[in-house]
């Protein structure tokens, strides 16, 4: 998840349970142009031991460049490519979830990524969500394209382009291509913000792994629960406030480590102060100080302020969290859902598609 899955975040939610931690998407052509950014969204720490890259790209040459830099300088175990990002400033130019509706570019992008990865002998997947709008649907022939090319493995978010992440996830779909590919791999994605959500997408789906986004926000023992809900355990974290305050205050470190850089650290901690504390006694003014936190002695008198024995809230903590938005007719280019192969102007703006992007 862009802004969310750095190293530091990746290792605080290894702490605590099993998974598969895939880092922040980055752009295949920033990647290639070895940016800082890219570089230091790639980076992983010693103990992280699959090193899952997510690749976004709309040129079939970058993302085959992309991944052969990955692959040959051994800097990944398995890649995903991801198709999911409903921001309208990507999708206007064909980009994020908007692309699968081209077959042709999406063939022609998978089969790149997946040429070069299984040279390396490294796993490729793809993510995709159910369609563009509910008139629009394109996780049937993404699913079938992307098997034929031989990926590893695909993700699907049960949302459309226009949901963003609004409403429900559709689980229905997500079980229809469980059922449409029963030779590879198909992980079901939206909604799970429990233990108890995983267990029930997979016994509706039969899913054969599931893939969480916003329900970790703040929530890094969340893949503790799952392993033990998966592996038939009733045990929980019900983490009491200190708990919470001391997984904060881990995040705050690894942080720092990953940046190399205190301020730097602690200004990306302040997004997570909501989710952590979500539903648990902490005062306005420690709020709003832990928002606006720049130094871990200021973190430290913060935190010492909270009563360590405040006990888990239950409901209030649980439930859905970050963002959510409202339906938003896509965004796209003109004459876009005209065919399901590109025309000439659709391949000459496709490329402006990879600027700046965010999110799935
Ligand atoms: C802040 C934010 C950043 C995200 N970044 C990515 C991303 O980089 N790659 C991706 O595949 N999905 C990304 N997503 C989408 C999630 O992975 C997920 O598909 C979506 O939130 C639905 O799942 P959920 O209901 O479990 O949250 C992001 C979502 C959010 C809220």
């Amino acid at each position: 998840m862009a802004g969310i899955t750095n190293s530091a975040f990746r290792r605080l939610c290894a702490e605590y349970g099993g998974g598969l931690y895939v880092c922040e998407m980055v752009t295949s052509r920033a990647l290639v142009e070895r940016t800082p950014e890219s570089m230091r969204i790639i980076k992983h720490a010693p103990e992280e031991e699959i090193r899952s890259i997510q690749l976004y790209g709309v040129e079939p040459n970058t993302v085959r460049a992309a991944v052969r830099m990955l692959v040959e300088e051994d800097r990944a175990d398995h890649i995903d490519l991801n198709f999911g990002c409903p921001a309208p400033k990507v999708t206007r130019k064909g980009g994020g979830s908007a692309l699968p509706w081209k077959t042709d570019l999406f063939e022609d992008l998978v089969r790149a990524a997946v040429d070069e990865a299984h040279k390396g002998e490294i796993p490729l997947t793809v993510k995709v969500r159910k369609g563009i709008d509910d008139e629009h649907m394109t996780f049937r022939e993404a699913g079938k394209i992307a098997r034929d090319l031989g990926v590893d493995g695909i993700a699907i978010h049960g949302r459309t382009t226009n949901q963003h992440y609004a409403g429900k996830a559709d689980w229905g779909s997500i079980g229809e291509l469980r059922e449409q590919l029963p030779d590879i791999p198909v992980i079901g994605n939206g909604d799970i913000f429990a233990a108890e959500d995983a267990v029930a997408m997979v016994e509706q789906t039969g899913v054969d792994a599931v893939q969480i986004g916003r329900g970790v926000q703040g929530k890094p023992w969340l893949f503790g629960d799952l392993q033990n809900a998966l592996s038939g355990s009733a045990e929980r974290f019900h983490p009491s406030l200190g708990e919470v305050a001391g997984a904060f205050r881990r995040h705050a470190e690894l942080l720092i480590e990953h940046f190399e850089d205190e301020f730097r650290g602690l200004q990306d901690l302040r997004k997570h102060v909501a989710w952590y504390f979500k539903g648990y006694q902490v005062g306005g003014e420690t709020r709003s100080g832990l928002a606006k936190v720049s130094s871990m002695v200021e973190l430290d008198e913060l935190l010492g302020q909270l009563d360590a024995s405040g006990p888990y809230p239950g409901r209030a903590a649980e439930g859905s969290r970050g963002r959510a938005g409202s339906a938003k007719r896509p965004h796209l280019p003109q004459d876009w859902l005209e065919s399901r192969t590109m025309n000439s102007e659709h391949k000459a703006m496709i490329s402006h598609a990879e600027l700046d992007i965010s999110g799935g």
